[in-house]
């Protein structure tokens, strides 16, 4: 199938504590973005990139994204939330595209080979794919006062992360049909009725959020030497 994959960049940071939103902060050299946009490029199944952005960096992107690809896509600037810049960026994909997947630029570690697995499981079920991951830790319910209610049961959880793959027809539907704000495009799948599966998520994948997220990363790829 013709794929596109949208990569959703038009967060502010603010938990990440940079004056720069969070796309656009550099981990060992390259930015978050084009770390995002390396793991698009060294994809097996070839992918269009869709690229949403804060609107004052259209053209900063678009000359990144010509670096990494070598040749035009699309950049749109995004919307107040994420699911608002996702619509953005399915507003831009060419018209053949059958299979889409959206990605947070924020997951910037995120292997190539995640994206494939999501395309060929989005290929083979007709529905959406997401990833996840096991919970490892104890997961309490707990009140806004602090008291601890229970214990919540985690072999019924798994931490989900993107890529989210979804048949472009279903995810077109789905926005089209949102009444309300969720955080995953998996939740509006959902809304609207459709399948969804979880196939195994990477440990990579993990969204840099906090300063400390950042600092993870970077030990990450630039291990202590001996
Ligand atoms: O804020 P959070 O880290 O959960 O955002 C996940 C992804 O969504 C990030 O890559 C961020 O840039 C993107 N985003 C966006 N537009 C927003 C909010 C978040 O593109 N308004």
């Amino acid at each position: 199938p013709r794929v596109a994959v949208v990569v959703v960049a038009a967060g502010s940071g603010t938990r990440l504590g940079a004056e720069l939103p969070k796309a656009f902060v550099r981990l060992d050299g390259p930015t978050l973005l084009e770390r995002s946009l390396y793991a698009v490029r060294g994809m097996r199944h070839a992918a269009d990139a869709v690229l949403v952005v804060p609107a004052g960096r259209v053209e900063e992107a678009s000359a990144i994204a010509v670096a990494v690809f070598g040749r035009p896509v699309s950049v749109v600037p995004g919307g107040a939330t994420r699911q608002q810049s996702v619509a953005a960026g399915l507003a831009a994909l060419a018209d053949d595209v059958e299979v889409v997947l959206v990605h947070d630029a924020a997951r910037a570690l995120t292997p190539s080979r995640l994206f494939d697995a999501v395309v060929a499981a989005v290929a083979e079920t007709g529905h959406g794919v997401i990833p996840g991951l096991p919970v490892s830790d104890t997961i309490k319910r707990v009140a806004a006062d602090g008291t601890v209610h229970e214990t919540v049961d985690r072999s019924a959880l798994a931490a989900v992360q993107t890529p989210q793959g979804f048949p472009r027809d279903q995810l077109l539907a789905a926005y089209a049909a949102a009444t309300t704000d969720e955080t995953d495009d998996a939740g509006l799948i959902a809304a609207a009725g459709f399948a969804v599966t979880v196939v195994p998520g990477e440990a990579l994948a993990f969204k840099i959020t906090t300063p400390h997220d950042l600092q993870r990363a970077h030990d990450l790829i630039a291990p202590p030497s001996q």
